[in-house]
């Protein structure tokens, strides 16, 4: 038995989402003709009260489509510095769409609409490179699984509007937080101008995001997938996948959800922990004390068989997902107790 806790990422489809791809219809989404990719996007885009949605191959180049669709080369995002938009997308941002990041240290990866503010460059001031898109994520990765409150959301959105800049949300892990707010994604749909949403992570599908948006932006966001050569083929069996995890795979999130706080108690009893981030979701964010080597412990659950990642900066993170067990979850706790 392993127990792979490196990301919810690791999940495989389950027997009956494979047989529900098996079963599905397809046709050639390049020339948008495949029925099962036409469903899944208008599913999500309903869900979210958008006008329209788009298929793609990752999280990455919804993320990056939309940044394209919202600036021109010389402007300038904002978004916090822990974004994963800016640490772990192979630099895309600037790569793909010529444009800078304005970093924020948020709180646990979400930013203020106060701390936006003080960011946004005059737009008369030609020196400075243009503001014009903030983007946040929700929930927070490297924050540790956080969720935004949405107060904050709609402050920022009267920001934006003042401001004349685009909103994106990286919701790659919305799926978590709409769990646990129980809020409606219809609200997500009026806040942001394009939302990013992945279906490979919690909710177990083996590839696929969805980016919605507007009927203009998603026609301009085909033509952006098509120069990152994301246009996929027979994606209906991928799709098929996708529509599965929409009916049968959201409410399933709370367990990973109680199983990290479950995880979180028992490192707070574990006297080589030094200290433990809150856990809203499904991420557990914790450090060693110092006179324990880290990469050593690592080794020494590995040896258990037992899989996490370090962040770096002496930051541990574990995520719980559909395909950690019962049995795995109390063996985990178990041998966290003797260590
Ligand atoms: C917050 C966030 N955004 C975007 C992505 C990118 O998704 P993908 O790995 O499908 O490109 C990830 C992946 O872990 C993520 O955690």
């Amino acid at each position: 038995m392993i127990v792979n806790l490196i990301s919810d990422t690791v999940t495989k489809p389950s027997k009956r989402m494979l047989e529900s791809m098996f079963s599905a219809s397809v046709g050639d989404d390049v020339f948008k003709e495949d029925p099962s990719v036409n469903l899944f996007e208008n599913e999500v885009a309903e869900l979210f009260g958008k006008e329209a949605a788009l298929f793609f191959p990752s999280g990455t180049m919804t993320n990056q489509t939309a940044i394209k669709l919202h600036t021109r080369p010389g402007d300038q995002l904002i978004c916090d510095h822990y974004a994963h938009i800016f640490n772990y997308e192979g630099g895309g941002v600037s790569f793909n769409s010529g444009v800078s990041c304005k970093m924020i240290q948020g709180d646990r990866g979400r930013i203020s609409s106060k701390q936006i503010q003080n960011c946004i460059n005059p737009s008369d001031f030609y020196h400075s490179p243009r503001t014009s898109l903030v983007c946040l994520e929700n929930t927070t990765n490297k924050g540790g699984g956080a969720i935004y409150d949405l107060v904050e959301i709609k402050k920022i959105r009267s920001l934006c509007d003042q401001e004349n800049l685009a909103l994106h949300l990286d919701g790659a892990r919305l799926w978590n937080a709409l769990e646990v707010t129980k809020e409606d994604p219809k609200v997500y749909g009026i806040l942001f101008d394009t939302i990013s949403l992945c279906f490979s992570k919690g909710l177990g599908c083996p590839v696929g995001s969805v980016l919605v948006g507007s009927k203009v932006q998603i026609n301009e966001a085909l033509r952006i997938r098509k120069v990152f050569g994301g246009g996929m083929r027979q994606a209906g069996y991928l799709a098929a996948a996708g529509s599965y995890a929409l009916k049968y795979h959201r409410a399933d999130l709370n367990k990973d959800h109680l199983k990290a706080k479950e995880i979180a108690d028992t490192l707070k009893k574990c006297s080589f922990v030094k200290e433990i981030q809150p856990v809203s979701t499904n991420i557990i964010i914790f450090s060693i004390k110092d006179d324990y080597d880290q990469d050593l412990f690592v080794q020494n659950l590995k040896e258990k068989s037992i899989l996490i990642i370090s962040l770096g900066k002496g930051k541990l993170r574990m995520v719980t997902h559909r395909d950690y067990t019962d049995a795995q979850h109390e063996y985990l706790i178990s041998t966290l107790l003797k260590m």
